[in-house]
């Protein structure tokens, strides 16, 4: 047995929890039951980040004190984990007073070790707030361009890089007065002195191979030594022996991974040095995201190991996610909160689909909501809970009770055998493999039903009990692909296993089949998603309707409202010849065409991936949308739209003109 500590970011206390940390949290909770189902003891542990100078921004804006702000967020957020199902053994926070007694601990440790130095540095200063402004609460013109209104550490139309006093007219965002430069003295951590250890942990399998390479880039432009110190007014933890200094967010924020577990262990009785002490066998795992590596895979390894404690085994990062193919965006209405899907929608689904699209690398993942749908109806719906309403009725029908027997015991003992394939993809985090081979296992299951077909065999008296043994061999194929689905939809698996008389514990619970026991009652496992519902977890925005939003969204499902023949008209449809196609990096649904429109040629983005290589397209004829506005896409432009039909299922297929037609033709 592996005994391990997991933790995921701690998210900021200073807003809801948003599809992001949803994604991170859920990624990380099936890793974990995963593990738990093979027997591992798996601790799982995060908090709310709350320090800095945001959050006291935040709370001066609300007029609340920092500390009544954090307390109503922390509720939000573990109420939001809670119904996304996430199985955290604690939930902590980084104001509090085992964060406190360890970031002091520590920082008392580096200052012993001698990798505390202090240096004088000048800074962004707002004399009408009476306080040091952080980079990003200066902006002005940028010095290279000329662009108004950039952030005080880069442009975001040239890309430079500077500081605030090299902006133009920089201005402070808290006060809107002009800043001045004041010098302050600082601490800083010694990072460079930690490079050897770095270097070799970087390599002993604490990371990714993407990622490995990523530090080494990190380490050729050389370590610098890290300001951890911060002036007042500042939230967060006053530095002991440094009137009127604070520890920067980014020191402590870590540590409160080690003060949620010191709680933890508090509260359990639980021995903390256990999984901290130098000597740790407990493996020590972080879940991330990429824009965080720095912090875990320099400064807080770095951290740890000059405070003397333990490194962590691994740091795992994830890409970042996208909906509808763009960045989550306040204004675009792509910002979905935790909240506003619990509102509309099962947590399992949304579990079901980021499992499906999430593997072990920082790729990041697009939440395509056409795609949502119809993945989750077809695989959970249509071909997985579909296995158990098919035969949980001829069973009751028949007295209630599972055959004695098998008919085909080795198609069970397959689906069984595969069970340590299925862990071991989990455990690498392969979920999107894992959860293709458990569809692979559904299709045959349904096959097998399909073949023996206990609906007919239920019209003829004689064939009783071959209709009972034909459903029995499908409750336990579904019985254990249940089980292979229990870190991603442990809700369903738990009602499953009260429907099947036998609750899930570990993979090895397949290992034999369940013959003549009574069955429960069968009670729906998941029901189909709506797709106006799920459209509805973005934001209507008067100027774009929703369909528009979606990349080259080829299918429109609902029935439009009537339209007269002159709005038809408007339309201009045209026959076009695919002159090239091409898959898009970082897009798994979508194609790059280009189209012969007659006149011109034209790159449009299709979302058709899935069911045609771009090899099979060349040459042929489809329908394009020609006056469509060119929208711009995360990978250009897109210049129409190729009519294509689609249905709940998967598959999007082409329109196709008949025989005869030539490019630029117009479709009436
Ligand atoms: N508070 C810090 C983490 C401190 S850990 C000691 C922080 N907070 S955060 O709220 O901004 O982000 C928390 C986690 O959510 C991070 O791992 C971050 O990568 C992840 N995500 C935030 N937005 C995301 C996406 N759009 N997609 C996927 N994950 C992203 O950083
Ligand atoms: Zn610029």
């Amino acid at each position: 047995m592996r005994r391990l500590l997991v933790t995921s970011a701690l998210p900021y206390a200073n807003g809801p929890l948003h599809f992001g940390h949803i994604l991170e949290a859920v990624q990380t909770d099936i890793w974990v039951r995963a593990l738990r189902l093979a027997g591992h003891e798996c601790v799982y542990v995060c908090a709310d980040d709350t320090h800095g100078t945001p959050m006291m921004l935040k709370a001066q804006a609300e007029g609340v004190p920092p500390e009544r702000l954090i307390e109503s967020v922390a509720a939000e957020h573990r109420a939001t984990y809670a119904d996304f199902l996430i199985g955290l053994d604690f939930f902590h926070s980084t104001h509090s007073d085992e964060n406190r007694e360890l970031t002091e601990r520590i920082f008392r440790a580096l200052d012993a070790g001698g990798y505390i130095s202090r240096r004088t540095i000048r800074q962004a200063y707002d004399a009408e707030a009476a306080m040091f402004l952080p980079d990003r609460y200066v902006k002005g013109t940028c010095p290279r361009c000329g662009a108004k209104d950039q952030y005080g550490d880069a442009c975001e139309v040239c890309g430079a890089t500077y500081t605030p006093s090299d902006l133009i007219d920089p201005v402070s965002v808290v006060s809107g007065t002009r800043p001045v430069e004041r010098e302050s003295e600082h601490l800083f951590f010694r990072l460079a002195a930690f490079e050897p250890m770095l270097r070799e942990w970087t390599r002993s399998g604490a990371l990714d191979d993407s990622v490995a390479n990523k530090l080494d880039e990190w380490f050729d432009t050389g370590l610098r030594d890290w300001d951890i110190s911060r002036d007042a007014p500042y939230f967060g933890f006053g530095i002991p022996g440094h009137p009127g200094k604070y520890f920067y967010v980014w020191l402590d924020a870590p540590v409160g991974y080690m003060a949620a577990s010191l709680a933890l262990a508090r509260s359990r009785g639980l021995a903390f040095d256990d999984w901290w002490g130098p000597a740790s066998t407990v493996e020590l795992h972080h879940c991330i995201g990429k824009d965080i590596l720095y912090f875990h895979t320099l400064f807080w390894p770095a951290v740890l190991r000059g405070a003397g404690l333990r490194l962590p085994t691994a740091v795992h990062a994830h890409g970042f996610l996208t909906v509808n193919g763009q960045k989550m965006s306040k204004s675009r209405g792509t910002f979905i909160t935790g909240r506003r899907y619990l509102d509309r929608l099962p947590a399992e689904a949304l579990r079901y689909y980021f499992a499906a699209k999430l593997g072990p690398g920082i790729d990041d993942m697009d939440l395509s909501l056409d795609d949502f749908v119809s993945r989750y109806n077809a695989d959970v719906v249509g071909k997985l809970v579909n296995i158990a309403s098919r035969c949980a009725g001829f069973i009751a029908r028949g007295g209630g009770r599972l055959a004695a027997e098998l008919p085909e015991p080795e198609l069970y003992d397959e689906f069984a055998a595969a069970r340590s394939r299925i862990a071991s993809l989990y455990e690498a985090r392969d979920t999107a493999t894992a959860i293709r081979e458990i569809a692979a296992l559904a299709d045959r299951a349904n096959q097998y039903i399909d073949a023996r077909k206990p609906w007919n065999l239920a019209k003829d008296p004689a064939q009783g009990a071959s209709v009972g043994a034909v459903c029995t061999q499908g409750l336990n194929l579904f019985r254990v692909l249940v089980t292979y689905l229990q870190p991603v939809r442990p809700a369903m698996a738990e009602r499953a296993g009260a429907f099947l008389g036998r609750p899930i514990r570990q993979w090895d619970d397949v290992a034999e089949p369940l013959l003549g026991t009574a069955l429960a009652p069968y009670v729906p496992l998941a029901t189909r998603l709506d797709p106006k519902v799920v459209a509805s977890l973005i934001e209507p925005e008067p100027a774009v309707a929703p369909a528009a939003a979606a990349p080259a969204a080829p299918a429109v499902s609902e029935p439009a409202t009537e339209i007269s023949v002159d709005e038809f008209n408007r339309i201009d449809l045209r026959v076009a010849r695919v002159v090239a196609a091409a898959l898009v990096e970082g897009a798994d649904k979508l194609l790059q065409l280009t189209l012969d429109v007659g006149d011109e040629q034209r790159t449009v983005f299709a979302g058709i991936r899935g069911t045609y290589a771009p090899e099979q397209l060349v040459g042929r004829h489809v329908v394009v949308v020609a006056n469509l506005k060119p929208r711009k896409m995360r990978f250009g432009l897109s210049q129409g739209m190729v009519l294509a039909a689609s249905s709940d299922g998967p598959g999007v297929f082409l329109i196709a003109p008949d025989a005869g037609v030539s490019a630029g033709m117009r479709v009436k």
